[in-house]
């Protein structure tokens, strides 16, 4: 009776399956060469490159040169505004005298030249018009005067002479009195009339009108002999 039981035949193991290819992790592609990064809003590898380069010789003389030459112009600017500043102001040798009115200030034709300490002038009325002699003789930088009784000026230290309109006459004087520029302007300071460049004397164009002294304009007495 003894059923011989037959054995079951072993279950066959389960294949471990192979993992395939499609579930490998992926590997990052890697950048061709010479292809550039995409920015993220940062400056690039290259950018980054340029701004920590350190400067070369060539561009730091370039530098130093355009600073220079800032610096230069920026003297000369400065040198210039200052040259064209008056030197001296109104009422100041070397500058402009406003002497007030010609016909209260300006003596009579046939009168004695009128002294203006202040300005350094002889107001010499003339014939011919009005003259502003410097009243420093040409020789050796004396002070002359006015001498009525032989109606000339006249220098104390070596005795040159002049004319009233300060012609030389005689002494060592080398030249003629010399002579500043004049002019005359009316109320609104507009120039009515203005000695010319040979010193000329200068009629009176309106006897209400100022008369002004440059004396940073010294016109030269022309030489004799
Ligand atoms: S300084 Fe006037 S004549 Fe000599």
């Amino acid at each position: 009776m003894a059923e011989a039981i037959a054995a079951k035949p072993a279950a066959k193991p389960t294949p471990t399956p192979k993992p395939t290819a499609a579930a490998k992790p992926a590997t990052p592609a890697k950048p061709a060469a010479g292809h550039k990064e995409e920015s993220k809003g940062g400056p690039t590898d290259a950018e980054l490159a340029m701004i920590q380069a350190p400067m070369t010789r060539r561009e730091f003389l370039n530098y130093g040169f355009l600073a220079s030459l800032g610096i230069f112009f920026v003297a000369l600017g400065g040198a210039t505004f200052i040259f064209a500043l008056p030197r001296f102001g109104a009422g100041e040798f070397g500058g402009i005298f406003d002497l007030g009115v010609a016909g209260d200030v300006i003596p009579p034709t046939d009168a004695a030249p009128a002294s203006k300490t202040a300005a350094r002038a002889w107001i010499s009325n003339t014939d011919q018009g009005v003259i502003a002699l410097y009243n420093v003789c040409v020789h050796l930088g004396c002070l002359y005067g006015w001498q009525p009784v032989t109606n000339r000026f006249e220098c104390p230290c070596h005795g040159s002479k002049y004319q009233k309109n300060g012609t030389y006459i005689e002494g060592p004087a080398p030249r003629s009195l010399d002579r500043f520029v004049i002019r005359f302007t009316d109320a609104d300071g507009k120039v009515l009339a203005e000695t010319n460049a040979n010193g000329d004397p200068l009629p009176v164009p309106d006897p209400n009108a100022q008369l002004v002294v440059d004396t940073g304009k010294i016109i030269l007495g022309h030489s004799h002999g």
